[in-house]
């Protein structure tokens, strides 16, 4: 099992710019961060997941990096940095930096001069081509539509972006990027961060040439994703940042790896590889994509066998040779109660239910913040209300084709990255708490008087003390977090089932993911005599029959079996 303090974490992400804001400009910020550590700690989370904080014009806020080694001035100083890690760590807690190598912002130094002229010393920094036929050197398209490739009128040449145009793709081909970057990684470890999440690491190495996609579609499987994505010389780059940088350090590191199957994700995270301790796969998060060529935005419901499956396949691939991220939700995912629960009907039970299967899987859990009091979708009325760049870029595309308004913002209103952006719903006063007077950033939920972080932790049952007590239950029972992972009932269309083995401990997890209400047989090796109900969503009758559970709507229960 080979046991790791980042094995027995829990993760808590924040995006700081919706998280806390202290100085009331509407923009959350680390001092405001630092206000919160304590309802952190009380939670029981373990690491913080910072998402970018360094100096950026926020295209793709702070994804688009113009100074690794500042802090972006709306969230901050140096010194208010510091004083963040410090109180982080004096609470026993540890800081995980999110870390974008594939590109920069356009506003970085070094693009700056690599745009200036064809023979700058900066040039090769990043990936400059002539155009082709009147057009861009190949038809890749872009994560946030349109091509990846931008003209730029000082050396009538095309520089190459996988994301939004202020988002140039870094050149990993010369040594003197590398260089650069290790410095810079070298630079945050000696001020004592805990670990790095890599950002869009399976894209730092694109194809020799930059042959043209037979299909230049988007995500996930199409030819043009597979130019750019987990291509054998990211794990050379990959290992030689081991080697030379991350090694010398007690750090936890994980990879954004779309694209992948688990076997494929042993290269990354495998005991002997030298690379990564986890990586964050995407195959859960396509489950409702219409079609594999289609991209997130063509919407089908997911179902909960494939989910079954997806998951069972990660699970039992990376026992004992690897190390699982479990994530329901993050900063570019739909809220979880709203895509995978009932916001509508059963958003309390629903939100227990997916959280039990979070905590209860192999792997280290992330929660991305206001998961814990079951925050949901806003569903705002008008395009005018988004603001992230890959929403807005789609919907002008899309509208430009002609495609009718209300079909484009349906899709928004379920797959846009800003239904997880919203600021943190604190308490029920103006904003929701989130800042003092400013007006924030972008709209809070309008479900802030009912759903908040005050009201949660007055009530007893409320999601905020269920997610409390499953950490308090991992902390406690080794068997959750290095337990066998085995499915039962793989084809049930509702329950989804499983049990966790470790040493004389099992572990037996019922969930139901939907509001029917079907019976679950206890299976017939599982001696029901010695069981104990470690946790459950609804409360539990003394005379219920085990041996045949009716389950209530999204009922979770955790059995410990000795
Ligand atoms: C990752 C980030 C996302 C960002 C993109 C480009 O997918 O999670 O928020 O827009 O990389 O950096
Ligand atoms: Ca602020």
């Amino acid at each position: 099992m080979n046991p790791k303090w980042w094995k027995e974490s829990v993760v808590y992400q924040i995006y700081p710019i919706s998280f806390k804001d202290s100085n009331g400009d509407g923009i959350g910020d680390l001092r405001g961060i630092t206000s919160k550590l304590d309802y952190l700690k009380d939670l029981g989370v373990d690491v913080i997941w910072l998402c970018p904080i360094y100096k950026s014009p926020n295209h793709d806020n702070g994804y688009d990096i113009s100074d690794y080694c500042d802090i972006q001035q709306q969230f901050g100083t140096l010194e208010d940095f510091d004083r963040l890690l410090r109180e982080v760590h004096s609470r026993g807690m540890k800081l995980m930096m999110d870390l974008v190598l594939n590109h920069t912002s356009d506003e970085h130094p070094w693009f700056v001069e690599s745009r200036s002229s064809e023979d700058n010393p900066k040039r090769d920094y990043y990936i400059w081509r002539k155009g082709k036929n009147g057009g861009p050197p190949n038809n890749w398209e872009s994560y946030f539509s349109g091509s990846v490739w931008e003209h730029d009128s000082t050396t009538d040449s095309y520089y190459l972006h996988l994301y939004a145009k202020q988002q140039p793709d870094l050149n990993w081909d010369n040594p003197a990027v590398v260089d650069e970057l290790h410095n810079m990684i070298q630079w945050w470890l000696k001020k004592g961060v805990d670990g790095f999440r890599f950002d869009a690491i399976a894209h730092i190495v694109k194809a020799q040439g930059l042959p043209d996609a037979e299909n230049p579609n988007h995500l996930p499987t199409v030819r043009a994703y597979q130019l750019f994505s987990n291509l054998d010389k990211v794990h050379t780059l990959l290992q030689n940042l081991h080697d030379k940088v991350l090694y010398f350090y007690d750090i936890m590191t994980v990879g954004e790896t779309s694209g992948l199957g688990p076997h494929q994700a042993l290269d990354y995270v495998g005991d002997t590889r030298r690379e990564l301790n986890m990586v964050f796969q995407f195959e859960h998060m396509y489950l409702d994509a219409a079609s594999p060529g289609s991209g997130k935005w063509e919407i089908k419901p997911w179902n909960l066998i494939e989910l079954k499956k997806v998951m069972s396949e990660w699970q039992t691939v990376l026992h004992n040779q690897g190390w699982n991220a479990n994530y329901l939700g993050n900063h570019d995912q739909p809220r979880p109660v709203s895509r995978f629960g009932n916001d509508l009907n059963f958003r309390v039970p629903s939100a227990k239910m997916l959280a039990t299967f979070l905590l209860t899987l192999e792997g280290t859990p992330y929660i991305y913040q206001g998961e814990e009091i079951g925050m949901t979708n806003p569903s705002f009325d008008s395009i005018e209300d988004y603001r992230d760049v890959e929403t807005l870029n789609f919907y002008h595309e899309r509208r430009e084709r002609g495609v009718p308004e209300e079909e484009i913002m349906k899709a928004i209103r379920k797959k846009s990255r800003d239904n997880a952006r919203t600021p943190m719903q604190w308490d029920n006063t103006e904003h929701a708490g989130f800042t003092s007077k400013g007006q924030p950033w972008i709209n809070v939920n309008s479900n802030y008087m009912e759903i908040n972080v005050a009201a949660a932790q007055k009530d007893p049952d409320s999601i905020y003390n269920y997610y409390k007590a499953l950490i308090a239950l991992r902390k406690e029972h080794k068997v959750m977090v290095y337990g066998e992972y085995k499915l039962l009932l793989p084809l049930h269309t509702e329950i989804y089932a499983y049990t966790r083995t470790f040493e004389e401990n099992k572990l037996l997890v019922i969930l139901n993911f939907f509001d029917q209400q079907p019976v679950f047989e206890w299976p017939n090796d599982l001696n029901p005599e010695g069981a104990k109900l470690l946790i459950s969503n609804y409360k539990t009758a003394a005379e219920e029959d085990i041996l045949k559970l009716q389950l209530r709507p999204y009922e979770a229960r955790v059995y410990l079996i000795s």
